[in-house]
């Protein structure tokens, strides 16, 4: 299908509005479902949502970005896969006992998809704050975030953490939010000064994320069994990972030691010691947690050798996708640029994708 205009594809724009940006995470990556500690900012990138009520018995879903439309009931999900995250979303306020009439929903998302920048949790949000202000329901802004990590666990199939949903529905662009997953206390603390962030995709696509994910996260599980505490939070001394099996300690080793590195980091450091953490954080990821891929490394790497960089790492997931540098006030897409020639291959090609 074509790209088409809100007025082409549903013949009229009197919609309500709402939006939601993407997120980038500067440390405490794979930390989330262990209960842990995370430190993402949002980036300028964002969904935009417009809704109204239609006069059919069936929702119609378009988004810009696909092309694709799709058409669906609250009896049946719906085929197409970005069309289940505005039904998840549907689902669940009405297991909060709201009624959602048919909608007809126009999804514009500007998020880069599939590089570890949450475009899912993008959409999620944008859509509970669509239907949040269209049917006037009272929900602040952790319960939206909550519900979304339910529609991306039981309509996506995807078990994450509670970072992403948290980021896109509360982090801003200039502050990093510091999160404690357990208590969801949180405070909003400023970027180091005199930074600028960067994210360069790798162009590798997250081809295992899922399952890889998910082994991880059970591995963690099975770590905090061995270890008898709730959730590897409860660990924050690397000489008790001592007793555990190999790969779990290796595994253990990575989520202590990045919880570590986080609280560390939120005792406003400077840019030098951030980058530093960073750096460490790559290297665990890509050590420990093994969740890096060769093109990663070698983008933190160059990222890493340039003289305005204080540290990359890679960010998301991983197996994939997306690194994140900390850079000098002023040089963010200098440095990009430069890092890309050095990267650039025949197979594979990087892009800039903060700062836009
Ligand atoms: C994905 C998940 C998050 C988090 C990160 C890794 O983005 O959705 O919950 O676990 O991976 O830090």
């Amino acid at each position: 299908m074509a790209k088409l205009t809100i007025e082409e594809i549903f013949s009229s724009a009197s919609f309500i509005t709402s939006d939601a940006p993407g997120r980038v995470n500067l440390l405490g990556e794979h930390t989330d479902y262990n209960d842990g500690f995370v430190m993402p900012v949002a980036i300028p990138q964002k969904t935009r949502i417009a809704i109204r009520k239609n006069s059919l018995c069936e929702f119609e879903v378009y988004a810009l970005a696909l092309g694709k439309k799709a058409q669906f009931t609250l009896e049946k999900a719906p085929d197409d896969h970005f069309a289940s995250y505005v039904y998840g979303c549907i689902r669940e306020m009405e297991k909060q006992g709201v009624r959602v009439p048919p909608l007809d929903v126009y999804i514009d998302s500007e998020v880069p998809m599939g590089v570890g920048l949450s475009s899912s949790a993008a959409l999620e949000v944008a859509m509970l704050r669509a239907l949040r202000s269209l049917l006037n329901i009272n929900l602040d802004d952790v319960a939206i975030a909550q519900l979304g990590q339910k529609v991306e666990a039981q309509y996506v199939g995807v078990n994450c953490g509670i970072m992403d949903q948290m980021a896109s529905s509360l982090a801003s662009t200039t502050d990093m939010l510091f999160l404690d997953t357990r208590t969801l206390d949180r405070k909003l603390l400023p970027i180091p000064e005199e930074t600028e962030i960067l994210v360069l995709d790798s162009g590798i696509s997250r081809a295992l994320a899922d399952s890889g994910y998910n082994e991880r996260r059970l591995q963690c599980e099975e770590a905090s069994r061995l270890l008898g505490v709730r959730a590897l939070r409860d660990v924050d001394d690397l000489s008790s990972l001592e007793s555990l099996p190999e790969l779990y300690k290796k595994r253990a080793r990575h989520v202590v030691s990045e919880n570590n590195r986080v609280l560390r980091a939120s005792l406003g450091i400077s840019a030098k010691e951030f980058g530093a953490l960073m750096n460490d954080s790559h290297a665990s990821l890509r050590d420990d947690y093994e969740v890096s891929i060769p093109a990663l490394d070698h983008l933190v790497d160059l990222l890493r050798n340039h003289s305005a960089v204080y540290g990359a790492k890679l960010t998301g997931a991983g197996f994939g996708g997306a690194c994140v540098a900390l850079c000098q006030s002023g040089s963010a897409a200098l440095v990009g640029s430069e890092t890309l020639k050095q990267y650039d291959g025949a197979s594979t090609k990087g892009r800039i994708l903060v700062p836009v």
